[in-house]
């Protein structure tokens, strides 16, 4: 839908929660959005990234985001980020439930493994179907939609613990849209392959260690390269869009040919 703007697409009056924005494919979403012109709440753990994303959106659209800092691991955290958004902009049409981890505990000799499972659960799974919840009831009212940010790992082992949280994740999709399509309310699901973010970075791993795995992660791409995050939130911006209008319960695959190597 092209606006007469000349943007792509036109998402003024629209109001957008996107999780995990203060860095990487969540960051590139929010400023995407708010250059469409929706207002934006972001939020993340770490205040001084989430502040210079928020520069960003005032310098690309005028808008000044809400800001919530916070940890998802924190089960009350969800509530404050739906009632904050919509107390200060009156509606909520976009959940982006974009924070997600990994774990360095992978192998079932790592006596860490079910502690890591924990974890990555309470963030990648719980807090998705937490946050869906308490905004299903402002996404009826504004007919508004839910993306979920999973992985390729969904489909192809990586880690007893990633991999099975991400293919709940593409279940609660499924299931969310079932029950949500009937109230107007689209869900739907992009599953990156390698993306050039600090992830991994994020997880632990020393900065060598990150470089060598690119190179690999570059190699298990079909096309030799890693996508960048504002090819992810190309397809964000699509998907939320009512371009996308006939587009629910789907699981976006968007992997540089990653599922194909
Ligand atoms: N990069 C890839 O290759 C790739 C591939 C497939 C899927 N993905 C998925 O894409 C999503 C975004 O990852 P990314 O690549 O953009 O990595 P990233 O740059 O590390 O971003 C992760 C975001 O999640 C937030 N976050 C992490 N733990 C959190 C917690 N406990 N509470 C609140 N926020 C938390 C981080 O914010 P703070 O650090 O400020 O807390 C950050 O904003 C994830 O769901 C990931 O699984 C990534």
């Amino acid at each position: 839908m092209s606006s007469s703007s000349g943007k792509k697409y036109d998402f003024s009056g629209k109001v957008a929660l996107v999780t995990g924005s203060s860095s990487g494919i969540g960051a590139a979403i929010a400023v995407q959005f708010a250059q469409y012109g929706a207002k934006l709440t972001i939020t993340g753990r770490d205040g001084a990234a989430l502040e210079s994303v928020a520069k960003k959106i005032e310098i690309e659209s005028g808008h000044q985001p809400l800001q919530i800092v916070g940890d998802l691991l924190d089960q009350s955290l969800p509530a404050k980020l739906i009632n904050e958004t919509v107390s200060k902009f009156g509606r909520l049409d976009f959940l982006v439930n974009n924070a997600g981890g990994s774990t360095a505990h992978r192998e079932l000799n790592d006596e860490k493994l079910m502690e890591a499972f924990d974890k990555v659960f309470a963030l990648n799974v719980r807090a998705v179907l937490q946050l869906s919840q308490l905004a299903a009831i402002h996404l009826e009212k504004s007919k508004g939609n839910i993306i979920n940010i999973s992985s390729i790992v969904s489909m192809k082992p990586y880690g007893h613990v990633y991999s099975s949280s991400k293919a709940a994740l593409d279940m609660i999709t499924k299931t969310l849209a079932k029950e949500l399509g009937l109230k107007g309310v689209r869900v739907n699901s992009i599953n990156p392959g390698p993306v050039a973010t600090g992830f991994l970075r994020s997880v632990g791993m020393s900065a060598t260690a990150y470089t060598d795995l690119a190179d690999t992660m570059i190699n298990h791409t079909l096309l030799k390269f890693l996508a960048q995050p504002d090819e992810i939130a190309n397809l964000a911006s699509f998907l939320a869009s009512d371009d996308a209008r006939n587009m629910t319960g789907s699981i976006v695959v968007s992997d540089t040919g990653s599922l194909l190597v």
